[in-house]
């Protein structure tokens, strides 16, 4: 009853994120009353596994008693302040970790609400620092075929997935593309590595920075890369004074199997930028750490326009950090990354099964990602959408990109609810 009075009410005043509301004629919208551990609660008691992490933001699964108690502390202290001129305690704490905790030579963190004002920081960074070194002709960005990084004008400039990209075209900042590996192998990354060279030997004077998300193309078909093309594109940045932008909003804190991604090519970029899982999937909240080498080129007398003036009124807001101080709590008392190891594990040995069926291409896995790629059928026979909705009759939120069918659960998953999530996924392959 409720479950139906609420979904009413909705589509009366909301237009939903990623979503051609149209669909909502046939495909029911899916009212969440309450969340806990990896389920999600409709108000009939339905309960689905999140097998997608609600959009690769949980990690620690829902209403976590220890990040609850911790906000909860955070909220009778102080709720949010202004943080130009004045700071505060979750803040420092927060950052003081990250420089310790991500690679070697980031040691300044700038905060922001998302994602992608956090790409939007980083462009506008590297621009502003090689401006300030007296290199303003270095004005364009080179991304990767097939990359995501969110989607304000900015970050969408430097995406090139067609379904986000291609409506605003006309909007966007002029950039280059430049090829992803094509697949996971290391000659596949030395030739793409190689290609990027033959760009910056062409035109290192106008690039001030490539972009790109460190192993995984999350929202470009969940695309997997080998480290050696990290380790070649440090290099090749260095080499030509292009800044190198570590993108690492969906891959970072565990994801991979580290905790940061370009531990896997120990690299340090010029800018790392973490979102998503930084805050266990609480609040809204992003980073942008970069090198004292950067900060230096922005840092001098006031009057020049060489301050880095950019601003979003929740910067660094005090709930949000703590819940991020709370989540890496977890990371350093609790054994994640091994216990992660693990998990990770026993799912690789549940995709396998997957390579039994005729719709299967192929499978593959990072980490804590594991992915089926289904073949033989057209984008206007909308296969995702019969899964996700298979997997919704069946208790299981599972959100296929196009033919591309992903698991991506809070690390907290049981190998019960492990198998739970797979079969019920390779079933509804199995029926399409
Ligand atoms: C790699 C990457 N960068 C940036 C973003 C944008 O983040 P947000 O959705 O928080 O703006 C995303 C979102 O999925 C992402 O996967």
């Amino acid at each position: 009853m409720k479950n139906q009075e609420l979904k009413n009410r909705d589509l009366e005043v909301l237009w939903h994120p990623c979503t051609q509301m149209k669909d909502h004629e046939t495909l029911p919208l899916t009212p969440i009353k309450k969340a806990y551990g990896v389920y999600l609660e409709d108000f009939e008691g339905n309960k689905f596994i999140d097998a997608v992490s609600s959009w690769w933001v949980n990690i620690f699964g829902h209403t976590n008693p220890y990040i609850n108690e911790k906000i909860k502390e955070q909220l009778d202290t102080l709720e949010h302040v202004i943080l130009a001129g004045f700071t505060h305690e979750p803040v420092v704490k927060l950052s003081e970790r990250l420089v310790k905790l991500t690679p070697d030579g980031l040691e300044k963190c700038f905060y922001s609400d998302n994602g992608s004002s956090a790409v939007e920081v980083a462009l506008k960074m590297s621009f502003h620092a090689h401006k300030n070194d007296g290199k303003v002709a270095k004005d364009i960005f080179v991304s990767l075929t097939n990359s995501y990084h969110g989607e304000t004008i900015g970050a969408l400039s430097v995406g090139d997935v067609e379904l986000y990209k291609q409506t605003y075209e006309p909007l966007l900042l002029k950039t280059i593309q430049t090829a992803v590996p094509a697949d996971m192998s290391i000659e596949a990354a030395r030739k793409a590595a190689s290609e990027f060279e033959e760009l910056c030997r062409e035109r290192s004077t106008e690039i001030s920075a490539i972009i790109l998300e460190p192993l995984i193309q999350g929202a470009g078909y969940m695309h997997m890369y080998h480290p050696e093309f990290l380790v070649l594109v440090r290099d090749i940045c260095t080499k030509y004074d292009v800044h190198l932008i570590a993108d690492e909003v969906m891959v970072g804190f565990g994801r991979t199997g580290e905790l940061f991604a370009c531990e896997h090519a120990n690299i340090t970029p010029d800018f790392i930028i973490l979102s998503k899982g930084l805050t266990g999937g609480y609040l809204p909240l992003s980073v942008v750490l970069t090198t004292n080498e950067i900060y230096a080129k922005l840092y001098c007398d006031y009057g020049e326009h060489k301050a880095f003036l950019h601003s979003h009124s929740y910067t660094g807001n005090a709930l949000a950090c703590a819940a991020a101080n709370a989540t890496l709590d977890i990371f350093e008392n609790d054994n994640v990354i091994e216990q992660n190891r693990v998990t990770a594990k026993y799912m690789g040995e549940k995709l396998l099964k997957f390579k039994e069926l005729e719709n299967v291409a192929s499978v593959r896995q990072t980490g804590m990602i594991c992915v089926v790629e289904l073949k033989g059928y057209t984008p206007e026979e909308r296969i995702g959408l019969k899964v996700y909705a298979h997997g919704l009759k069946n208790g299981v939120l599972i959100r296929p990109l196009g033919h591309i069918v992903y698991f991506m659960p809070p690390y907290i998953i049981t190998d019960k609810e492990i198998d739970k999530m797979m079969d019920t996924a390779y079933e509804a392959i199995k029926g399409l």
